[in-house]
């Protein structure tokens, strides 16, 4: 008795029906004079004086549960529900799994939010570009190593097409077409044919910063630089610039920050020497104005430029770069 009891009870809460008359025929089947739990209730006269209390406890529970489950299949028939039969409001919700932002993505987004806040704007341009805005026009030499194919990806022999190396490209790219004030931050991703290791790529990513307007100065260019440092790296972070050069700019500049993993103790990351380079800078040299229509005699403006991969490994230590292009999920959701 209490075996059938218990298979019944089993049958019971997995009734289902989709339309009315399907309802109506579980009812007769299981709740009627005739139906499955009253010849069970009928059986109960039979059932030995000791074992009374125990299977009528359990005969009501059945019986009930039969009610309910058919009230409930009415209540879904009702409001029109019946594929909602298995769904279990109670549960928690569903564990979607929603993806992560890239690394660089972050970086890329913390770089330009803080560029914002000074006024620049976002400008992008082409990754295919020609060897003007890549090279002659920043003032690259006729003979620069950079346009040598060991250096360079050129895209069909003889066209004058190649990934651009630099996202510096982008300066030219608005200086030919706007008149400053120009205050613009460009991120992009770069090219260069270089063998593939833990700390080099084939291709990368850098944001550039231009600022051309009227009486711009190199005081300005180290405002902005400071204010970037602290921004990016902590209010504790010091700057320290370095003369360079490039071809673009005159004087320029390499610009290192306080190792942000010793506080400037050293350590080896820093090489013990308790700094780390984070980009180039420099006053944007006339001729390249010049080159774009915009007259060097009158204006004079700043640049700079940065590897994104290189932010992103001095916040979050990635040992190797090629992480970042491998689509490793588990590397990947570590940052949020
Ligand atoms: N284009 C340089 C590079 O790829 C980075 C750079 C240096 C950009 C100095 C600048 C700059 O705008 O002023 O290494």
């Amino acid at each position: 008795m209490i075996n059938k009891i218990a298979l019944l009870l089993e049958e019971v809460n997995q009734l289902k029906a989709e339309t009315q008359e399907e309802l109506e025929a579980l009812r007769i089947r299981y709740l009627s004079k005739k139906g499955a739990v009253s010849s069970l209730m009928d059986d109960f006269r039979h059932v030995a004086a000791e074992q009374k209390r125990e299977i009528g406890q359990r005969l009501n529970h059945l019986k009930t549960q039969a009610q309910e489950r058919l009230n409930h299949l009415k209540e879904q028939l009702d409001n029109g529900d019946t594929a909602g039969d298995t769904a279990d409001l109670t549960r928690t919700s569903h564990p979607y799994h929603v993806g992560t932002r890239h690394p660089l993505s972050i970086v890329k987004k913390e770089i330009c939010d803080i560029f914002a806040r000074l006024g620049f704007s976002i400008a992008e341009g082409p990754e295919i570009e020609d060897d003007w805005h890549v090279f002659s026009s920043l003032n690259f030499a006729d003979d620069h190593p950079a346009r040598d194919m060991q250096d360079t990806f050129f895209v069909a022999h003889g066209a004058d097409l190649l990934l651009r190396t630099h996202t510096s490209s982008v300066q030219t790219r608005v200086m030919e077409k706007t008149q400053p004030p120009v205050r613009i931050i460009c991120p992009g991703r770069v090219y260069r044919n270089e063998a593939i290791s833990y700390r080099a790529h084939c291709f990368f990513h850098q944001v550039e910063a231009l600022y051309v307007d009227r009486e711009v100065s190199f005081a300005d260019l180290k405002q902005v630089l400071i204010y970037f440092a602290k921004e990016m790296f902590g209010a504790g972070t010091k700057i320290r610039l370095r003369p360079s050069f490039f071809p673009f700019t005159e004087p320029s500049a390499e610009m290192d920050i306080s190792c942000n993993l010793c506080g400037g103790q050293g350590c080896p990351f820093c090489k013990h020497t308790g700094w780390v380079e984070i980009l180039g800078c420099g006053m944007v040299d006339p001729n390249v104005l010049n080159n774009c229509g915009i007259d060097g005699e009158i204006y004079s403006g700043y640049a700079l430029g940065m590897g994104i991969e290189r932010i992103t490994n001095l916040k979050y230590q990635v040992k190797d770069l090629r992480m970042f292009s491998e689509n490793d999920i588990r590397f990947l959701k570590q940052f949020t």
